[in-house]
């Protein structure tokens, strides 16, 4: 099969790799790529929102199946506009894209829907939004409701932190067109989950359920960042958890986005907060895997990825997929200055026996003129390792993560700790 991934993260390497380990014979693309996808793929200098040249990119190569890494080109149209060229492909058209791109959207079809998620108001000028800080419950967290790079959400501990973030984003426009409407909700208790559901628009299939590690400090400290580590499987998502899930979250979003006439053709990534109870309650949609999610669900797919993505593109029935024993963990290594700025141009050494198991994906790499690799973005690399257990995973993530050098390397140690917390009670309990 020909496929083309558009997008050049790590994600979007993670996607390359999953494809080339599920099909040797598989040829495949990427529009722009990056050093680690041009080692599987033919990366082809194209941005992954340049939608008239994606499309030209997709009728040069014949390409069977177009695969949409990030939101930005769902969000402007890129799958609507290659399915009405008759192509397949994985990722929601514009509307059903909404559910990421518009935060006030998301709301409204979670409302009518009937899914649980926090209560909130949308507003989109200064006075009714100060008005309704003044009169909110300590603490709310203040978002902006359109697209801003993970950093559209201030989770604020008193009114007068959200009366300033209210202010930045509606008057002095700090997020730009994604803050002149924003959401003002209630503050949720409880752990994290990142949910996966890939979907022909009707049934989904569930991949592993991860967790991510927004903040750049070990014990979740400091600034908000794209994400600093994941792990999969997560010991909270249960059986009945992701049962409930489907139930009251998945199923009842795609219908109405259906009901909307916006169907979803792709995956559905619930951000989930658990509540200390079980509730699941909504934090976000996305309409893509996330990333460095995907660097540890994909490698956890031992067969089946391709007819799942494919069938999910065509609006078929899903076939099922294998996913392996064990547990994979990713730790990102940033480059200097990341989350406020990057730093670009700095030599990278990577050893060149890696430990079974482990796999080194690029996100913002790129090679020099003379040959050698250097960092050139915020996140530089994903280092998974897929091992038996969690603990045997995340110290082989975290290991070879040390081993890997560049000037202004920044990782936390720390991945999975709260899987690592888990299974140190259990152990004491079974003492
Ligand atoms: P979002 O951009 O909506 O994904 O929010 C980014 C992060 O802010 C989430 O991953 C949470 O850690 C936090 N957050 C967002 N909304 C809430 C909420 N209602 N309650 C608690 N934390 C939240
Ligand atoms: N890791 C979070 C995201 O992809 O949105």
């Amino acid at each position: 099969m020909r496929i083309l991934v558009i997008g050049g993260g790590g994600r979007e390497h993670a996607l390359v790799a999953a494809l080339a380990a599920d099909d040797a014979s598989h040829e495949l693309h990427a529009a722009p790529g990056n050093p680690g996808t041009a080692l599987l793929a033919t990366n082809h200098a194209v941005p992954a929102d340049d939608i008239d040249r994606l499309a030209d990119l997709v009728d040069a190569f014949a390409i069977d199946l177009t695969v949409v890494g990030p939101e930005v080109p769902l969000a402007m149209g890129l799958a609507d506009r290659l399915r009405s060229e008759g192509r397949t492909v994985f990722g929601p058209g514009a509307a059903a894209a909404q559910i990421e791109a518009s935060k006030a959207f998301a709301k409204d079809v979670m409302a009518r829907a009937g899914v649980p998620t926090a209560a909130s108001e949308v507003f989109d000028t200064l006075q009714p939004a100060l008005d309704h800080v003044a009169e909110h419950p300590e603490p709310m967290v203040v978002k902006a409701s359109g697209l801003a790079a993970g950093k559209g959400a201030v989770v604020c501990a008193t009114r007068a932190e959200a009366a300033d973030a209210v202010r930045a984003m509606l008057s002095d426009q700090s997020l730009g067109a994604a803050g002149g409407t924003i959401v003002i909700e209630a503050f949720l208790e409880g752990e994290e989950l990142s949910v996966f559901a890939v979907t022909n628009g009707r049934e989904i299939t569930l991949l592993p359920s991860a967790q991510d590690h927004k903040r750049i400090g070990e014990g979740d400290r400091g600034a908000n960042t794209g994400g600093m580590g994941a792990y999969a499987p997560v010991a909270i998502a249960t059986p009945a958890l992701l049962e409930r899930a489907r139930r009251e979250v998945l199923i009842p979003t795609l219908r109405e986005l259906d009901r909307r006439g916006a169907p979803y053709r792709g995956v559905l990534y619930a951000g989930l907060m658990i509540h200390p109870d079980g509730t699941p309650n909504v934090v976000e949609f996305n309409c893509r895997f996330g990333d460095p999610e995907a660097q540890v669900i994909l490698p956890l797919v031992s067969a089946g990825l391709t007819a799942l993505l494919d069938a999910a593109a065509r609006g078929q029935a899903l076939p099922p997929v294998t996913v392996r024993e064990g547990a994979a963990v990713t730790t990102v290594l940033a480059s200097a200055g990341y989350p406020a700025s990057s730093h670009k141009g700095d030599p990278i050494t990577i050893p060149d026996r890696l430990p079974d198991g482990v796999t080194v994906y690029h996100a913002g790499t790129a090679t020099a003129d003379d040959g050698s690799l250097v960092t050139s973005g915020g996140r530089v690399l994903a280092v998974t390792a897929v091992a038996a257990s969690f603990g045997e995973a995340q110290s082989s993530s975290r290991d070879t993560a040390e081993r890997i050098a560049f000037d202004g390397k920044q990782f936390r140690r720390d991945i999975g700790w709260r899987e690592k917390e888990r299974g140190e009670k259990r152990e004491e309990r079974r003492e």
